[in-house]
């Protein structure tokens, strides 16, 4: 007898979508997809980062969501990721047919950040995302939920176009571009910026870009660098990001230790320029009010 009320409790879970066992939170979260058809460019390093720094010093509560196979995010946080939990991997969520992220969260150190670990399956993910109606918003589908539970919702992309970025920002508020100060970087993102305004016609009309992030900026090479800027500045007026990110080894040190910069090396330039993005973000997207830090 337990046995059937349990399968038909189960039946009726399913007919509801598994949304129904959670309980709906008061917050609204803004989505940011950090992209770049480009890899190396700090796409991880930025997302891991800047979401760190959102709950470290602004008091925010925010989900790192890694749709890049590579599984970056986990590797970058291995060190603070709680071991031994229970979740669905990314690919599964996506292909269920009522998907909640919630079920993939996993919870770090941190008490307020939150990412789902990386899943090699979406390297499969990408191609059945093809033959899937309404393909492009699938990842938005399973974020109805979470949005009322976080201030942000950070997505690290993975390195090109394919479907699981568009899902990305079809379901993005936000798009964050990490750049490399080099000629050819101004032709990848002036590429990126026409494939956005595309989405932003056809799929998804709020997706705004945020800014383009100068990362791993050299301070030696005075005249590119310049030469990078106005051109960037002329193209994408109003859309770059007064903050950049120097070169800076702290960076790399801490993703192979497995931590946060803040955590590694918090007086690095690293620590500085990501937590000086995280305000000028905050301020972005909250114009109105006023950036209280944490002490
Ligand atoms: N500002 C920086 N200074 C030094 N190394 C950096 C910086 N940003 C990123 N890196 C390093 O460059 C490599 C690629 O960065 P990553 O964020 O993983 O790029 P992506 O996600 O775009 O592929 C990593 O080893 C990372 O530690
Ligand atoms: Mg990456």
């Amino acid at each position: 007898m337990g046995k059937i009320t349990e399968t038909i409790k189960d039946l009726i879970q399913a007919e509801l979508g598994q949304n129904q066992q959670y309980a709906k939170g008061k917050k609204h979260a803004k989505i940011i997809a950090v992209c770049s058809q480009k890899g190396g460019v700090g796409k991880t390093t930025t997302a891991v980062n800047l979401g760190s720094a959102l709950v470290k010093f602004f008091n925010k509560r925010v989900l790192l969501t890694d749709l890049d196979p590579q599984g970056h995010v986990e590797k970058s946080l291995s060190s603070i990721v709680e071991e031994g939990i229970d979740y669905s991997p990314m690919s599964e969520i996506l292909m269920a047919k009522h998907g909640e992220i919630l079920d993939g969260v996993v919870k770090t150190s941190d008490e307020n950040l939150h990412i789902t670990p990386g899943d090699k399956a979406l390297y499969e993910t990408e191609g059945q995302l093809a033959s899937k109606l309404g393909r492009e918003f699938i990842l938005q589908n399973t974020f109805s939920m979470a949005k009322t539970h976080y201030d942000f919702i950070i997505i690290d992309c993975p390195p090109n176009l394919g479907n699981l970025t568009i899902n990305a920002l079809c379901a993005a508020d936000y798009a964050v571009i990490p750049c490399e100060m080099s000629v050819l970087a101004f032709e990848g993102v002036n590429d990126l910026v026409d494939t956005l305004e595309t989405i932003k016609t056809r799929l998804n009309k709020k997706l705004q870009v945020l800014g383009v992030l100068f990362t791993r900026v050299d301070g030696r090479n005075i005249t590119m660098n310049e030469l990078v800027e106005t051109n960037m500045k002329k193209q994408f007026k109003g859309k770059i990001f007064r903050s950049k990110i120097t070169v800076n080894t702290a960076l790399n040190k801490a993703q192979l230790e497995g931590e946060p910069v803040f955590d590694f090396a918090p007086t690095s330039s690293g620590a500085v320029n990501y937590e000086a993005l995280a305000k000028e973000i905050v301020k972005k997207v909250n114009p109105e009010k006023k950036v209280q830090r944490v002490s």
